[in-house]
């Protein structure tokens, strides 16, 4: 595997691959590498010819007071992994190379609407931080495709919208989420668990299929529904942050069209502040 930090260097090899008619696959990451992270390469390899992985912890999408000073990094276990699973190249920007006039003087993308709610509401110009980031990185590696998980379905419903209100010609692809054998979602800030409140994490994943449950199995209260998961994860150690059960397609209010559903969750467990969803699979 090569790695390379600077955008001319990754152009180059990009360029040579696509002149030899190869097909290119992008996956973009903050490090830290888990198996969700390793799937979505797995699946990229699977779909096409050359897959190139970036490492970026992008300051800009982290508020004040948030987890960017202590975000955890691992490159050398990162770098192993993915040659292990032969990935072809690795992209590790600084943080000049990637905000060269630095983050107050950087052009920045806000998609409208769907960044305003949920993780948008809690986590102010969160989103913007992220689409501006993908952005600038579909635009350095110019693949013909990236993918990215469902855990992060906000923000999988985010980068979509970018890349149709600007004309991005990319291909997003979301990938089911990993998780454990217990049901957590696999997450790099899991590392922030201690071991008891690891052992409570699950609670998240089963409140979420159990409201799934009452969905399928005919209840249409949503606020109760709600209310009551909230309580769950509140005697269970949690402070639930938000809990709605939403459209999948908009994330907007459930208008009883009949429109598929998404519950989503997100919630501190001791400094771990966690998210999860689950699409109701019929309703
Ligand atoms: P990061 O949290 O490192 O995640 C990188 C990608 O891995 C994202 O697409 C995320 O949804 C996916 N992922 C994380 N955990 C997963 C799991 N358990 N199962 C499946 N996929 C999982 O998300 C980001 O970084 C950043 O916001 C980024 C998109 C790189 C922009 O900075």
């Amino acid at each position: 595997m090569d790695r390379v930090n600077s955008i001319k260097e990754l152009r180059q090899q990009v360029t040579a691959w696509r002149v030899a008619g190869e097909q290119i696959a992008f996956v973009p990451t903050m490090g830290n590498l888990h198996a969700g992270h390793l799937v979505l390469v797995k699946q990229a390899q699977q779909r096409a010819d050359r897959v190139v992985v970036s490492i970026f912890v992008n300051p800009m999408q982290f508020g004040a007071g948030e987890d960017f000073a202590s975000y955890p990094s691992t490159i050398a276990q990162d770098v192993a992994q993915l040659e292990r699973i032969k990935t072809d190249l690795l992209f590790t920007p600084s943080v000049q190379e990637v905000y060269p006039r630095g983050q107050k003087a950087q052009t920045v993308v806000t998609v409208p609407g769907i960044s305003d709610t949920l993780c948008g509401a809690s986590r102010p110009g969160h989103f913007a931080g992220v689409a501006t980031v993908v952005c600038k990185l579909l635009n350095m590696v110019q693949p013909d495709l990236a993918l990215f998980g469902s855990k992060d379905f906000q923000q999988l419903l985010v980068i979509r919208q970018m890349v149709e209100d600007l004309c991005i010609p990319v291909e997003i692809a979301g990938v089911p989420t990993v998780r454990d054998a217990d049901g957590l979602a696999r997450s790099s800030r899991n590392g922030y668990l201690t071991a008891a409140e690891r052992s409570l994490a699950p609670t998240l994943y089963r409140t979420l299929c159990a409201t799934s449950a009452a969905i399928t199995g005919g209840n249409k209260d949503y606020i109760a529904l709600e209310l009551e998961a909230m309580q769950t994860l509140e005697v269970a150690g949690f402070k639930p942050d938000y809990y709605s059960i939403r459209n999948a397609a908009d994330l907007l209010q459930p208008d009883k069209k009949g429109h598929r559903l998404v519950i989503l969750a997100a919630a501190y467990l001791g400094r771990a502040r966690l998210i999860d969803n689950r699409v109701v699979d019929k309703c």
